[in-house]
């Protein structure tokens, strides 16, 4: 598959017969082009890389490297997750990179959101690039690049982590699921036997939670946030609202209130809970979330996250709000 555009008489993948008919051919071109080299995936956990990474072990096995770079700022059980489901159940080549403290000590102290990106993005690649030049005998780059990342930036995953490696470094792209829209991507992952919850997640920002923990982020912020996304994920699943809701977040600014606990004054950070609905994330409205969920989830992030005594429902749609708080 040579071409950038998506043949007009291209059916659409909807079942899992048309998905196996996909997977068959994309395992043949992949032997074909790759033939007994090895390939590295940068595998995030997200949807797309994890198709990716799925239809590269099916066809090449072994030769295929991927690299899980845990930058601290994943949400509850992500990593642990792509750990289980593809080294302990798909025996992949897995490499897993703990860069929790490089990541959140060169973001200390760092407010500004576009910093905060931009130190994100390049460490990204360092680690990356750094775990890459370990590797011998690496030819190809796999890419989870979808149909809209081409219509979008020319071909330039927009949002694409490793699309700025060194020069030194220079591999020739594997980019099998490129001509399919998310909704066949998820088709293709599903028949490939991925969990669900990988296959139908919400979309999550390249930067995670660094977008969502409000200003510099702080460990103990960090933590706040990431427990309290996880009550509110769990809440979801439990009331059938999971793949339903476009996306369904906390946040946590860098402000203090008071309250009291245990008799005592405390003085410490809310957590905003953010729901919204869309269609491709240019605007969004509000999901309304039924009130006995949202006194559950308050009930239970005011119990259980430590350093929280308020719970706050951010009720404004993109425009004039966007969905994410930086
Ligand atoms: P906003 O906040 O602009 O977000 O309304 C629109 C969609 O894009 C996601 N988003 C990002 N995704 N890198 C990404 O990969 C980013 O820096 C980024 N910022 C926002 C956001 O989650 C929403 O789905």
């Amino acid at each position: 598959m040579n071409t950038n555009k998506r043949p007009d008489d291209m059916i659409r993948i909807t079942t899992p017969e048309l998905a196996n008919a996909f997977i068959d051919e994309q395992v043949a071109d992949i032997k074909a082009t790759v033939g007994d080299k090895k390939v590295l995936l940068a595998l995030s956990g997200g949807v797309d890389s994890s198709v990716v990474a799925a239809l590269l072990i099916k066809a090449i096995g072994k030769q295929l490297v991927c690299v899980h770079v845990n930058h601290g700022l994943l949400r509850k059980g992500e990593p642990e997750q792509v750990v289980k489901v593809f080294r302990d159940e798909m025996d992949a080549n897995l490499i897993y990179v703990d860069a929790v403290d490089r990541f959140l000590d060169k973001l200390a102290g760092v407010s500004d959101p576009e910093t905060k990106r931009k130190i994100i993005g390049k460490e990204f690649i360092e680690v990356f690039a750094d775990e890459a030049k370990k590797l011998d005998g690496i030819e190809f780059l796999g890419q989870g690049t979808i149909y809209p990342d081409i219509l979008e930036s020319d071909g330039v995953k927009a949002h694409h982590n490793v699309g700025g490696l060194p020069e030194d470094l220079s591999f020739e792209l594997v980019e099998p699921v490129k001509l399919l829209y998310k909704d066949e991507v998820r088709v293709v992952g599903k028949a490939l036997g991925l969990p669900d919850n990988m296959v139908y997640r919400q979309p999550f920002p390249g930067p995670g939670l660094g977008v969502r923990c409000v200003g510099a982020i702080t460990r103990d912020r960090l933590e706040a946030l990431r427990e309290s996304d996880a009550i509110l994920r769990d809440e979801f699943a439990k009331a059938g609202l999971e793949g339903k809701v476009w996306q369904y977040f906390t946040v946590v600014p860098d402000f203090k209130s008071t309250g009291i606990k245990d008799g005592k004054r405390t003085f410490e950070w809310p957590v905003i809970i953010r729901a919204v609905n869309s269609v491709d994330a240019t605007s969004a409205t509000i999901e309304e979330i039924p009130y006995a969920l949202l006194y559950k989830i308050t009930d239970r992030i005011l119990s259980e996250v430590k350093g929280v005594n308020r719970v706050l429902y951010d009720l404004s749609p993109k425009p004039v709000a966007t969905i994410e708080w930086e």
